[in-house]
């Protein structure tokens, strides 16, 4: 019977029910402490401490530091500030202008290296896949540039779930002195986030 109940939902990599665990983790924060956590009262400074704890958490299972934590309201915002800082700041200090990524990432990469491209004279180099969705390190090596600034791949697929090559990926741009991004919102929960096994220096 095609009623609203008998849906089955299948699209659980886009968003899925929120873990019982974390609303009821979230719960004081609506209306216990929900204050403006750079305010200096202190209930200003119950906000922060929550929040510098959440950041040590995520620290500890990236095994990172808690300043490189940055935290953002979606993946998409994630890989534009990520995409847009590196790039913006390699032209300030005039380190080139040659952005390296591949033909299968999401919009949120997509998109805004496109537009890194046509509104502010970025070069972009679309690196191919081959029939199973895979990046070829070697062309990843041989798109790379003295002017590039930046390497983006994803990690896992959306559409597809291919994994990349990130180690070789990661140790080819810390040879060649590029910074390396890769999206993993895909992985994040799936595969181990290895940031320094695969060289990565920004990731959403
Ligand atoms: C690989 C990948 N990158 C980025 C995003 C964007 O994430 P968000 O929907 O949180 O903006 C998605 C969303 O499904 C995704 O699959």
């Amino acid at each position: 019977m095609n009623t609203p109940n008998h849906r089955i939902y299948l699209d659980h990599s886009a968003t899925t029910p929120v873990d019982p665990r974390v609303v009821e983790a979230m719960a004081p924060y609506w209306n216990e402490i929900f204050a403006n956590n750079e305010s200096a009262h202190t209930f200003g400074q119950a906000a922060a401490s929550a929040l510098e704890e959440a950041r040590q958490t995520v620290a500890d299972v990236l095994n990172c530091r808690p300043s490189e934590i940055v935290f953002t309201a979606s993946g998409t915002e994630a890989d534009n500030l990520a995409l847009r800082g590196a790039a913006w700041a390699a032209r300030q200090s005039g380190r080139g202008n040659h952005i390296v990524t591949t033909t299968i990432e999401h919009h949120a990469v997509g998109h805004t290296t496109d537009q890194l491209r046509d509104l502010f004279d970025f070069e972009v180099t679309r690196v191919p896949v081959d029939e199973r969705g895979r990046v070829s390190p070697d062309d990843v090596a041989a798109a790379i540039r003295p002017d590039t600034v930046l390497v983006s791949v994803m990690m896992a697929n959306n559409e597809i779930g291919t994994v990349q090559p990130m180690v070789k990926i990661g140790r080819i741009c810390r040879e060649r002195g590029v910074l390396f991004h890769t999206d993993a919102v895909q992985a994040a929960g799936r595969l181990p986030l290895e940031l320094d096994n695969m060289n990565v220096d920004l990731m959403a």
